[in-house]
């Protein structure tokens, strides 16, 4: 599947453009079918219905696992890499991941876990966290794993919308010098979530907890009541694979979901093609598996090559700031995936703590999950890379499982700040206010796709409506993707951000009215809008306007307990950078708040606040401005 030239590229383009359906089918031939599909495709984008090789039988985790043993069982699989660099790093081969996948499988299974039940995942980055990634694959459950770091009414919220059976969990979670006690957050989230039948928890910390009788029950006390044997169900190429939960615009987010076979497919194509991966290379990908990009780039797409991905349990700062060029220099890691934040606050943590390390090692750097500014794409190129290392800037979302728009590393150019161009197989355009097509280079827009990929998004998990609402009806007939996008002169694509209520905070996907609707809960909040605002570090910092019943007495505090409450209902990564208390906010006549003004203001950019006449009281704005000049 590996192009491996600029002729090979273009070919490819061409290819996908003579017959789309066959490209495609080229390139699922080269997996582990019990059955070839019927169809490549049956798609109609008004309905949001997608459907890619059905009729075919498969499971994921033979072409993860299985098919990988004969040649190459002993080759590592996961190599992980503690928290605490003095805790002995574990290797996993692919033998021995296979061994704990059909143990772990038959665990569930012995706990009645049977196909297409939902299994909620909340664990640390742990090898467990994927072994059972891959074990509800195997047996056919459908993971939803949950980001370690979301508060327990999060995880609620998210088990009860899926109806899970089961919770997988650990005692506890080390990040950096913190524990944090995952098991009695899951225990406050399990006291409403009466789909639960049992929890299964792993032992990490050696935090103490309370294990409830009947359906607590520890993971290493399960595994060793089962064989190492497990034939994998065969499923149907469009059975739901898994949910993830990405935030809209409205308080409640939403469970996308994936299906198996396209899934599958796009995943081991764009690992491959956008890393230029080689057989024997040592990748990186620094994201947790609660994202899509760990879902994809950690656990799926590598193992699906028969690569090895290294999986670290920490953070980027701890024990120092030189934590990841250790790693890189110790291991010989060839290629990295990480995120513009990550980038710019180790950049600001300043150069010694690179200049210690050896990064000849490094072949390949990608960046993922916001737009990468120039200074801190250079930083990379150099500091990082040597200026001998590709920089792939890989554009793609959780809807779209897999990376859409990116060079392929060294094959096509790159550019500081543009995500490039569309994969081969990847019908990207840029469309104006009405949906029309912006086919001219140097153009800017909104950014959709008009044909269906593989890895796409089937459906909300619960609500195709909503499925059908947020993607498809803004411009009928095509994907729209939430983000604005220019086109330079010579058509390389670069995203400007989202165009509607989804912040990116430190590259972490937040919902403004999951926000707001933990900001209100504050006794003496009447009302609040929050906005982002140009963050050096997190690229956006998130600014809350706050209209109180009666004027805070100390804000200082009154802004600590908005914050707790934040942390409470959402959790710690979506806390307030900057409070303004305000008299009223500008809205529209239908009543709608105009962000785009709030967003000026908070950046400072008082002169650009375009027509306000469209307010119900454009007065509040003045008052605004004063307000934040004080
Ligand atoms: O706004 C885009 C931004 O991240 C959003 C998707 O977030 P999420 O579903 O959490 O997935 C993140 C990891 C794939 C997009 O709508 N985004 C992602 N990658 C880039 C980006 N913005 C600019 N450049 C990128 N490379």
């Amino acid at each position: 599947m590996r192009i491996n030239n600029l002729e090979e590229y273009k070919l490819e383009k061409e290819n996908f453009d003579k017959n789309p359906e066959e490209f495609w089918a080229k390139k699922a031939n080269s997996f582990t079918w019990h059955k070839k599909w019927e169809e490549v495709l049956d798609w109609d984008f008004h309905k949001a219905h997608v459907k890619w090789f059905d009729g075919g039988k498969l499971n994921i985790t033979e072409n993860c696992l299985d098919r990988h043993l004969a040649s190459s069982g002993d080759q590592i699989a996961i190599k992980w890499i503690a928290n605490n660099p003095k805790e002995k790093n574990i290797d996993i081969s692919y033998n021995e991941l296979y061994e704990k996948v059909c143990q772990f499988s038959n665990v569930l299974k012995n706990k009645g876990i049977k196909k297409g039940d939902r299994i909620c995942l909340y664990m640390p980055m742990v090898p467990e966290l994927a072994i059972a990634v891959l074990a509800c694959a195997r047996i056919g459950a459908i993971h939803s794993v949950v980001f370690a770091g979301f508060s327990a009414k999060s995880l609620c919220d998210r088990i009860n919308d899926a109806q899970c059976k089961a919770l997988i969990t650990s005692d506890g979670g080390f990040r950096g010098n913190k524990i944090t006690p995952l098991k009695k957050i899951a225990d406050e989230a399990m006291k409403n979530t009466p789909s639960i039948q049992c929890c299964i928890v792993l032992e990490r910390t050696n935090t103490p907890i309370i294990m409830k009788n009947n359906r607590d029950f520890w993971w290493h006390e399960e595994m060793k009541k089962t064989s190492i044997h497990h034939h994998a169900e065969i499923m149907d190429s469009e059975d739901q694979l898994f949910i993830l939960y990405t935030s809209g615009s409205t308080g409640r987010p939403k469970g996308i979901v994936h299906t198996t076979a396209g899934y599958m497919i796009y995943a081991q194509y764009s690992f491959e093609n956008v890393f230029q991966y080689n057989h024997g290379d040592l990748y990186w990908c620094t994201a947790d598996i609660g994202w899509i990009t760990g879902h994809t780039y950690i656990i799926y797409g590598p193992l699906l090559a028969g690569a090895t991905t290294v999986m670290f349990e920490g953070v980027p700062t701890y024990p120092d700031a030189g934590r990841f060029w250790e790693i890189v220099e110790k291991n010989k890691i060839n290629i990295f995936y990480t995120a513009p934040t990550a980038i710019r606050s180790l950049e600001a943590y300043g150069n010694e703590y690179v200049k210690k390390y050896d990064l000849e090692s490094l072949k390949v750097l990608g960046t993922v999950g916001e737009p990468i500014n120039e200074d801190a794409w250079n930083w990379y190129f150099k500091e990082i890379g040597g200026e001998k290392c590709p920089i792939v800037d890989t554009w793609w979302q959780t809807e779209t499982g897999g990376i859409m728009i990116s060079n392929l590393a060294g094959i096509n150019k790159a550019k500081p700040t543009f995500a490039t161009l569309p994969l081969p197989g990847i019908k990207a355009c840029i469309v104006d206010e009405n949906g029309d097509e912006l086919e001219t280079n140097n153009t800017e827009g909104k950014l959709c796709v008009k044909y269906p990929w593989p890895s796409m998004a089937r459906t909300i998990y619960g609500d195709h409506q909503r499925f059908i609402d947020t993607y498809f009806s803004s411009f009928p007939g095509k994907y729209f993707s939430g983000d604005g996008c220019y086109k330079n002169e010579e058509g390389l694509f670069r995203i400007t951000g989202r165009v509607d209520d989804v912040l990116i905070v430190s590259g972490h996907n937040l919902g403004t009215a999951e926000i707001e609707s933990a900001i209100d809960e504050h006794k003496n909040v009447c009302e609040s809008a929050i906005v982002g605002y140009p963050h050096s570090i997190k690229g956006n910092g998130i600014f809350a306007y706050i209209i109180c019943h009666s004027s805070p007495k100390d804000k200082k505090a009154t802004g600590i307990e908005i914050n707790d409450l934040i942390t409470k209902h959402v959790g710690p990564i979506a806390k307030v950078d900057k409070f303004l208390y305000v008299e009223g906010l500008p809205k529209t006549r239908s009543g709608k708040i105009m962000r785009r003004i709030l967003r000026k203001i908070a950046s400072g950019e008082f002169n650009e606040l375009g027509d306000t006449s469209t307010l119900l009281d454009p007065n509040v704005v003045t008052s605004i401005i004063k307000e934040s000049q004080k």
